[in-house]
């Protein structure tokens, strides 16, 4: 997944510095590599290369360039090696046509061939540079830009979103065909991205768009158009209320330690919108199904795991999970038009979760609510209905807030659902939700503080540890995994997330003097715990705790740092509070290996490719 953004400006001084700017903001999208491309006096100039946008910027000094209008482009590599030819913007067959791309081009190998046949010169193996070509082609056709980013369309298969330019055209055209794409008009100029974070440093009067709708933009427009037939439509723009600001760091060293310190205020707001906004839509659409699916990937699997274990103990509901590309092939023949789909994603855009989506309504396999943080997303506008997850901006690539935020999300449903259908004494679901709005902003808080510096102290000792476990129980199954992997992600270290009581089915035979072992408990089920504590210590193993301090516990840690000790709650708090720490160790012990948590090597905030 890649981010796009493209500029069209009165003032011809200062497109490079705008596109730098406004692209920055997209870097969780991609960092393998960055390209600009700016069109002056009808010479388009294309600067590109390996790298952050920062690193690129530096050497080809992409933000002096020149231009009334320009295409930037930030990179995750699917298609081809993240080198510089394989960088976007790609030229046409000439230096004329210009344009990049986000998402996969599924045809790429038949429509690749089938250009080089017809005499089209491809220079890499990226299938960005294929959307160029199509566009190319079809002006060839019919002398008319607009007409040929339509037909581009009906050759290229895929779930992709594109920006494209003719150094003889002033306008920038866009295509959304299955990515995110969304356009701002500002003062004397105009702009498309990827993404909102964008477009925010210049504007805030937004043009949301559909699948299948293109753009024109000069300086002072934005067009809109449907694809299928070429109908310019009346599209006003909206007035967005996110402040700019939400997507700087705000004085932290990174945005992953900024937003672990924003859960705090995360469950206020949270908890603020499930009790205000008319939800009676989400409980029907379980109370109306006879089967209930919860469908996620990464942390946000992680945090559906810990959901599984609220509804079957708070409301007697039996959820299947899976992960979004395990979900058909293992569920798929169960459904019905009974069924019910909760697809958990902070982006909305996942493709796995989004192939779900459709593969539900294709079949007509019921309805689907959707849990999800990015407001505008395709989960969001195509769900039956949506619960908020409220976190505002999630930078990082590790997700952190909304993983959290899931959780607590699971937690309320669950009690509602279980005083609904009586399976949980209405005092028991008050009690808890009140502990949800009013305990658990300070118990946060003061985890954040508590185990803020004995994960600093740990993590200085496992600086040179590149293999660990990472083991829960019970509720803290999915809090293990996600650990588990917020180490592997920021870290670069094999470490396994898995249920406690497993680990002497195989995994227990790797313990030898000191091998690391984090357990993750709750209150109530730290004596089952102990039983599998005792069996890596009885083999020299290294013990590391998380969990509310337990006196029977204290025994089998070596120092007091090995203690992540969070405050005092209770077992439907404790699956929340817990990942804190672990949120905490990773980020510390990324820091002090030397990596960016924000920015880890080989990946990228949102998947929207298979
Ligand atoms: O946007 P989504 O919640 O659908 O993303 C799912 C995963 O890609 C994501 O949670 C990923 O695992 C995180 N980077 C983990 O920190």
């Amino acid at each position: 997944m890649c981010g796009i953004t493209g500029i069209v400006t009165r003032n011809s001084d200062n497109i490079g510095e705008l596109l730098v700017r406004c692209s920055s903001k997209l870097t969780y999208r991609g960092y393998d590599s960055v390209g600009v491309a700016a069109v002056r006096d009808g010479i388009v100039d294309l600067r590109k290369d390996v790298g952050t946008i920062e690193d690129v910027d530096r050497l080809l000094g992409l933000s002096k360039m020149k231009g009334d209008r320009g295409i930037a482009q930030l990179r995750w590599a699917t298609y081809g090696a993240p080198n510089k030819i394989n960088a976007q913007p790609h030229f046409g067959c000439e230096e004329v046509f210009f344009g990049a791309h986000n998402g996969n081009i599924h045809n790429y190998v038949e429509y690749r061939r089938q250009l080089i046949e017809t005499g089209h010169t491809i220079r890499s193996e990226n299938d960005g540079e294929l959307c160029v070509h199509a566009v190319d082609k079809y002006y060839e056709q019919t002398g008319d830009m607009l007409e040929a980013v339509r037909l581009s369309t009906h050759d290229l298969k895929g779930a992709f979103a594109f920006a494209v330019g003719r150094s003889d055209k002033e306008e920038i055209y866009a295509v959304k065909m299955g990515s995110t794409l969304v356009a701002g008009i500002a003062e004397n100029a105009t702009i498309v991205s990827s993404d909102l974070p964008s477009i925010l440093p210049l504007t805030n009067r937004i043009l949301y768009l559909a699948d299948g709708e293109m753009l024109s933009l000069t300086h002072d427009e934005v067009k809109v158009f449907r694809i299928e037939d070429g109908k310019q439509l009346e599209r006003k723009p909206e007035i967005s209320k996110i402040d700019a600001r939400a997507a700087e760091k705000g004085g932290f060293p990174h945005f992953m330690l900024k937003e672990i310190n924003e859960q705090p205020k995360v469950v206020q707001d949270l908890m603020g919108v499930l009790e205000g906004q008319e939800n009676e839509k989400w409980f029907s659409l379980f109370e109306d199904a006879s089967r209930h699916y919860l469908v996620a990937c990464g942390s946000s699997y992680n945090a559906s795991i810990v959901g599984t274990y609220y509804f079957n103990r708070l409301a007697g509901l039996p959820i299947i999970h899976a992960l979004g590309g395990q979900f058909e092939p293992m569920y798929g023949n169960t459904m019905d038009s009974d069924s019910l789909s909760i697809l958990v994603s902070q982006s909305g855009e996942t493709k796995d979760i989004l192939n779900v989506l459709n593969m539900v309504y294709e079949n007509d396999y019921g309805k689907t609510l959707g849990i999800v943080n990015v407001i505008g997303s395709t989960l969001m506008f195509k769900a039956n209905s949506y619960v908020p997850m409220t976190c505002g901006y999630e930078i990082s690539v590790p997700a952190t807030k909304t993983y959290y935020s899931q959780a607590v999300i699971f937690a309320y449903l669950s009690a509602k659902l279980g005083e609904r259908n009586g399976h949980l004494d209405p005092s028991e679901a008050a009690s808890l939700i009140n502990r949800l709005r009013t305990d658990l902003p300070r118990l946060t808080q003061t985890t954040i503080d508590r185990t803020g510096i004995l994960a600093k102290n740990l993590a200085k000792t496992l600086t040179n540890v590149k293999d660990l476990y990472c083991l829960g129980y019970g509720f803290t199954d999915g809090v293990a995994k996600e650990g588990a992997l917020k180490i592997k992600e920021i870290c670069y270290n094999h470490c396994e997330g898995m249920y406690s009581s497993e680990f002497k089915h195989g995994p227990l035979s790797i313990v030898t003097d000191k091998y690391p072992v984090i357990f993750v408990t709750t209150t109530e089920d730290s004596w089952m715990v102990i039983n599998h504590i005792n069996e890596v210590k009885a083999r020299s193993g290294r013990t590391i705790i998380v969990g509310e301090m337990e006196d029977t516990l204290l025994p089998y840690v070596a120092n007091k740092d090995d203690y992540l000790a969070v405050p005092k709650s209770d077992i439907l708090l404790n699956p929340i509070l817990d990942v804190i720490p672990l949120q905490l160790l990773s980020y510390f012990l990324s820091v002090d290996i030397g990596i960016n948590p924000d920015l880890p090597r080989n990946l990228s905030k949102t998947l929207t490719v298979d």
